[in-house]
């Protein structure tokens, strides 16, 4: 195989969550890039429905927009069904919906309420889309799992406790997951360092970006494309013998908020 066809996705169909906007979005762009077909879900309808059309401008493939709230089991078992039944299978899973922290979870503060929440959105939802989409990526033969976690998982910074967390289970589960679902589905993790979202851009101040870019050694932060392009490899068949890993992009150091 040629690097243009270990690089191919087209027949194939991928389903992104949180594709709205930041990493997902541009998730989205690339795997449409590369030929799959591609359902962009999001809690915010108006925002898929503008990312649909412009992929379905950009490339030649299809892509649906479906919208569901990660948090809602209903929202999680209509946007596979709605995949199978527009697309007739499932092989790519990016769980990339994700949040919370940012220095503001301070223990005294912290309420069951929340910390469910945020396990939720980070862990729990993804866990029940890797259970939804796997028979659909065993019978195809086909499946790449790519679960978004975050450098806060392999570090410690403060007031982060519940976020840092879930992203380190997140790593954990990628592994356990590999595990159970191979041969024909593989799952890896990848961790961002700071990446310019919008949610990065709520916390980030020029103070807190000056301390970040000294402890990083490549002098810049993120940008999506830096992490959409992990997510091709992890999809594509490039990766066919990489499985229960987790690769941290971070500059090749550590950005901290505090
Ligand atoms: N930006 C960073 O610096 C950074 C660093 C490490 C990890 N991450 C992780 O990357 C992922 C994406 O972050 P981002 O920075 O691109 O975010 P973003 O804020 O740019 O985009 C998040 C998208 O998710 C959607 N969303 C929010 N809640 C949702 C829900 N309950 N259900 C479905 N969709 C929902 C939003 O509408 C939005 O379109 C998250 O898992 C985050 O934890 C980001």
């Amino acid at each position: 195989m040629g690097i243009k066809e270990k690089y191919d996705l087209s027949g194939k169909v991928a389903i992104i969550t949180g594709a709205g906007d930041g990493i997902g979005k541009a998730s989205a762009l690339k795997l449409a890039e590369a030929g799959a077909n591609v359902v962009c879900s999001d809690i915010n309808e108006e925002k898929i429905n503008l990312l649909v059309k412009e992929i379905e401008e950009k490339f030649k493939v299809k892509a649906l927009a479906v919208k569901c709230n990660v948090l809602e089991e209903k929202d999680l078992i209509n946007l596979v069904n709605k995949t199978v039944e527009t697309f007739e299978k499932v092989n790519i899973l990016v769980n990339n919906a994700g949040g919370g922290g940012a220095g503001r979870e301070n223990i005294d503060s912290l309420t069951l309420e929340y910390i469910t929440k945020t396990f939720t959105l980070n862990l729990f939802a993804g866990l029940m889309l890797i259970k939804l989409c796997a028979p659909h990526m065993k019978k195809d033969k086909y499946g790449s799992i790519i679960n978004i976690s975050s450098m806060s998982a392999n570090m410690v910074s403060h007031n982060m406790i519940i976020y840092g967390s879930s992203k380190a289970a997140v790593n954990q589960m990628t592994k356990y997951a590999a595990y159970d679902l191979g041969p024909e589905i593989r799952v890896n993790a990848i961790g961002p360092g700071a990446i310019k979202t919008h949610a990065l851009s709520t916390v980030l101040t020029e103070k807190i970006e000056e301390k970040m870019l000294s402890k990083t050694p490549l002098g810049r932060l993120g940008d999506v494309e830096d992490i959409s392009m992990a997510v091709l490899y992890f999809a594509s068949p490039a990766s066919s013998w990489t499985s229960g890993q987790i690769i941290y992009i971070n500059g090749g150091g550590t950005q901290e908020l505090d």
